[in-house]
């Protein structure tokens, strides 16, 4: 087992991708908390991987709120002793041209997924420095390397948490901690569900077209990526043996995008 006994914080995770890490780390031997928006989803989600609860936590976390961070991380910390993973995966997606976008929406997408991931990370990073070691991963997408029409905001900040993961992977480095960002190509999660009827309606064509001409034309093979290639990358990040394997980026995406 790859994570015995480690502990990870997984946000976002009573669904889609970040539901699918949370089974992998924990058939790989970690302990989970499963922290996202309601406690009966998180709950339901830990309750999947380990119905005694003894190896998984469910904690209601809305990502954007400080003291909600704050206290969802010590109760992490209380159950389980430590922190060894966090993978900062909460987020959504809004379509829409920029000249429409409205403003509290364009707000409310930076905020889940940039203040989200300032805040879990500075909270973890109090107890991975007592450690002296932790692994934090950031859900980044094909959209923090490339731009596409409609998600102004989700791209924006796609690619601000690369330069997040780089300035904790330099300052991290002297306490043994590690900072990566995942970049997956299209995935069919409810986010993604969400949005091909929406982008049919915006762009004015069929949502078999939003699928084919638009999420997967570029793939080298017409496929979508799927939560257990996303899963996968997250493993390797989390168990990478040494601190060589900091400050990078993996695409993950049938090719989408190539670097
Ligand atoms: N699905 C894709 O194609 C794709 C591709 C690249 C990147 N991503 C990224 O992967 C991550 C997970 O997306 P997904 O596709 O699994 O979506 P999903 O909708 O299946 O899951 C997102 C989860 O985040 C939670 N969440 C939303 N706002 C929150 C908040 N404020 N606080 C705490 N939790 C919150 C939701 O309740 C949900 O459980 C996102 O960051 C997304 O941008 C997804």
């Amino acid at each position: 087992m790859r994570l015995q006994d480690k502990v990870a914080v997984i946000t976002g995770a009573a669904s889609g991708i970040g539901l699918e890490i949370a089974r992998t780390f924990a058939r790989e031997g970690a302990k989970i908390v499963i922290a996202d928006l309601n406690q009966a989803g998180a709950d339901a989600a830990a309750a999947s991987l380990d119905p005694t609860g003894e190896r998984a936590l469910g904690v209601a976390m809305n990502v954007t709120d400080e003291a909600q961070v704050e206290a969802g991380m010590a109760r992490a910390v209380a159950a389980f002793g430590r922190i060894d993973i966090l993978v900062s995966n909460a987020g959504i997606q809004t379509v829409a041209p920029v000249e429409q976008f409205e403003f509290a929406k364009w707000k409310q997408l930076l905020s889940i997924h940039l203040d989200g991931a300032f805040l879990t990370t500075r909270a973890a990073l109090r107890t991975m420095y007592e450690q002296g070691s932790g692994s934090i991963i950031y859900m980044g997408s094909v959209h923090s390397k490339e731009a596409s029409a409609l998600k102004a905001p989700y791209v924006t900040a796609k690619h601000g948490l690369i330069g997040l993961a780089k300035v904790v992977a330099k300052e991290g480095a002297a306490h043994g901690v590690r900072a990566n960002v995942i970049c997956p190509g299209f995935v069919r999660t409810p986010l993604v569900e969400k949005q091909i009827p929406e982008q049919a309606r915006e762009l004015g064509i069929s949502e078999e077209d939003v699928v084919k001409k638009v999420m997967l034309k570029e793939t080298v093979d017409g496929e979508f990526t799927t939560v257990e290639d996303v899963a996968e990358a997250a493993l390797f990040f989390a168990s990478f043996g040494s601190n060589a394997l900091t400050g990078q980026s993996l695409v993950v995406s049938h090719g989408w995008f190539m670097q």
